[in-house]
Order: structure tokens, then sequence, then C-alpha cells
């Protein structure tokens, strides 16, 4: 039976790691092993991981690939991306490739714009919290100066603030919707700060506010928190070709592929269990560059999976089209992405892959990241629609399954060479596996 543990946080790091092992795994020497062998020599660097967060017991590596020849807006970038899936840095150096050639991708900031609320419960006249609001604007403002200055010196800071009646939805419920500019800080730091004090000053202006009642007087902040839901900070990436230029395939003509394509996304329009395998497949992309400079890939997935079902019902989040014998392929996505700040200076393969795109402005790698999600869209789907996805990802499995198997350097060898000319599956690598080492 386990039992649970008291103090866990204050044991040292080989205390953690002999808990675990004792505790937890039927190996105890072999997992202490496999654990430190994950730490870094740089006993500097290891600091840097272990103080990342709470409990760290050793380090969980991802690999970092590049997709090379990605051509955003006629400037050549060489893209990070860290993850695991075998296929996909395969995928979207694919892509990058193929629109290269073709006028690369076209990218627009259509908007920036983060948000935070300030929830709270007044009891009593609504328009009389309308007067109070536009008094305490102002005040609201001026509160939180200490920590708006250096956003505002460099041209941010807080857009506006809202007061919104939301008793329709709950009794009694309020919020102050604001609205603000972060520049090249993902900010969600700088909002939470800004909120917190709103929340203070609501509630300290009330209290003298001469025409609230007591029961007025009386505001309860429920929480103050900024919203992973962005619909107004958004880009749009997108490739167009000339139809016949779509020479993808030999089997397939460029009119007929650009068709597939189209249908295949109209498909993933209507059908929301298609919509979000399709959108998993352009998060594949965005998560990991998203991951490789160092941004908070969860706040993006949440916001972006909100934003597909934004209209009531979860929808594709690329579009296609056939006009006038031009093929076109776009995506409107919202980003909340930073270039200074968090873990972007402190993780230093963050701090690399942001070198790699060549020091981006938050604005830039929004850019990069919808151009990142709309090409492994389209690698994607065109493996859908033409020769299916599992040649192209069995291949890239096939070095898994081998590493599985233990295989030496000179089975993979002999087998990556049979798997050329055979199906990967599962069995089939293991049977060949096997008549391999009977030799
Ligand atoms: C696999 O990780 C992603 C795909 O399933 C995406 C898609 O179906 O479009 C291939």
């Amino acid at each position: 039976m386990k039992l649970p543990v008291e103090g866990f946080s204050k044991l040292s790091k080989e205390e953690k790691l002999n808990w675990i092992a004792s505790n937890y795994t039927h190996n105890a020497d072999a997992t202490k092993t496999i654990l430190k062998q994950y730490w870094n020599s740089s006993t500097d660097l290891q600091k840097l991981h272990d103080e990342f967060i709470e409990n760290t017991i050793t380090n969980y590596y991802l690999p970092l690939g590049i997709a090379p020849n990605f051509l955003i807006n006629d400037k050549l970038y060489a893209v990070p991306m860290a993850i695991e899936e075998s296929s996909v840095v395969a995928a979207a150096s694919k892509a990058a490739k193929f629109w290269l050639s073709r006028g690369g991708f076209k990218t627009t900031i259509l908007g920036t714009e983060k948000v935070g609320q300030v929830h709270f419960i007044y009891k009593g006249d609504t328009s009389k919290l309308k007067d109070f609001f536009k008094l305490l604007t102002p005040i609201l403002r001026s509160d939180a100066i200490a920590i708006t200055k250096n956003m505002e010196k460099r041209g941010g800071g807080i857009s506006n603030i809202e007061l919104r009646d939301k008793t329709a939805d709950i009794e009694n419920y309020y919020q102050l919707h604001c609205t603000f500019e972060t520049l090249d800080a993902m900010g969600a730091n700088f909002i939470n700060s800004c909120l917190e004090q709103f929340a203070t000053t609501l509630k300290r202006e009330a209290q003298s506010f001469s025409l609230f009642t007591n029961q007025e007087k009386d505001i309860e902040v429920v929480m103050s928190i900024l919203s992973n839901y962005v619909p107004n900070c958004l880009v749009r990436a997108e490739v167009s070709c000339p139809v016949e230029d779509l020479n993808v395939e030999k089997s397939i003509s460029p009119l007929d592929f650009a068709k597939k394509m189209v249908r295949a996304v109209s498909i993933a329009k209507v059908e929301p269990y298609r919509a979000v395998t399709h959108n998993k497949g352009i998060m594949n992309g965005i998560d990991a560059v998203v991951l490789a400079t160092g941004n908070d890939f969860r706040a993006i997935e949440a916001g972006v999976h909100a934003y597909a079902a934004k209209n009531g019902s979860y929808t594709s989040l690329t579009n296609a089209s056939i006009e006038d014998n031009i093929f076109k392929f776009w995506i409107n996505i919202p980003l909340a992405l930073g270039t200074i700040g968090g873990l972007t200076s402190l993780h230093p393969l963050a701090k690399l892959a942001l070198e790699i795109l060549q020091k981006p402005s938050a604005k830039e790698l929004m850019q990069i990241v919808a151009a990142a999600g709309l090409a492994q869209n389209f690698a994607a789907v065109r493996s859908l629609v033409t020769t299916g996805i599992q040649k192209g990802h069995m291949k890239m499995h096939l070095q898994n399954i081998l590493n599985q198997l233990e295989a030496s350097e000179q089975q993979k060898e002999i087998l990556i060479k049979h798997f050329e000319k055979n199906t990967v599956t599962h069995s089939a690598v293991i049977d060949a596996f096997n008549k391999l080492s009977k030799h």
C-alpha cells in the first residue's frame, strides 16, 4: 500500500529520487540510474532547470529539430521545432520547400489585443454601478501606473476597461472586461498584476461611493485573471498559386489535387470529428514552435480551440479555395506569444531558438508560428488525399520501432533497406527483426 508523503518539496533531490524509486518503481537502482543519466553535467545549467518548477527530479528531453526553407513575406527562416512525433518536422520541411518555389507564405497581423477580467458580485442597482464605473475608470488607470509605466513608455499598456453586466447569466455577476497591448511580451504577469490592482481599487473605491447603500458598497471580487481566449490577437497566413503549379504527385492532376484539398477542408468545416483531427495536425506545427521558443503551448492550445468553436460549432481553422484558377490555402489563428520575458530568455534553448529565428518581435513570431501551422496542415491533408499518411508516418516510425527492439546499427541498416520495398507495420518490423536476429 502506498502512503502519502509529508514535506516532499523539502527533501533534497537525491532523497526525492530515492523516495520515488523505492516507492513507485519495480527496479529502484535502474530508476535512479535513468533519472540521473538525464541530469546535465553542468551544475549551473542543471540548477537553472531544477528551479523552473517545484520538485524537479530530472530533465525530460524532447528532440529539437529544424524545418528549413520557410519563406515568409520574402524572408527565409529555419524554424526550430520541439516535438516527439516522428513525422512532423519532415512534413513541415516538405511543405515549406514546396511553397518556397511558389511564392512562399504571406502573413498579416490582424490584431494584438490581449484580454483580462475582474469577475465580481455587486448586489444592487445597476444604474448606480454604471455611474460609479465612470468615476472609477481614471482611478483604475492611475492606481496601476507603477505597473504600467514601463510598458507605456514602449507604446503598450491598458487599452480599454469596460463594465459588463452578466446578471442575465448569473445573479449579481459583473465584470471589468479589460484589454491590453503587451508588445513583445506574452504579458501574463503584466495583465494579472494590473487586474489584481484593479480589483483592490474597485473594492476600495466602492466603500467611499456616496450613492451606494452599505450592501452595494460591499463588492465581492471573485477572481482577477487574464483570458487565454484572444480572438483579437490574430494572425493570418496564406499560400496560393496557379492550380497548374500544384504538381504534387505523378498519379494525380494538379486540378484534381486542388479539388481534393478543397473538399477535404470543406469536410473539416462541417464535421467536428474531422475538424478536431484536422486542427490537431495544425497544432503539431504550432505547438512545436511555441514550445521551442519558450512560449506557453497550453495557453495557445486553449485559445486556438475556443476560436475554432467561436460560432457555436467546432470547425476547421484552415480554409481552401479555387478561384480564377488560383488555389488558395489560408489560416486565421489567435496566437498570444512573447519574445521577451518568461522562459524566452531564461531557457538556453528557447533563447537559441529565437536567435535561429533572427530575434523576431512577438508579431513576427506570430507570423512564423501561423505559417508553421499552415504548412503542417497542408502536408497532412496533402498526404491524406493522395497516398494516405501511414506510408510517410510508418517510414519515420520504423526508426522508433527499431530502437524499441534495441536493434544494432547494422541491423537497422539492413531493415531500413528492407522496408524501402515493403510495407511498414509494427508486426512486420518485429517479424523481420526476429528473422534477422536468428541469422
Ligand atoms: C497526426 O498527428 C496528424 C494528422 O492526423 C492530421 C490530420 O489528420 O489532418 C495527420
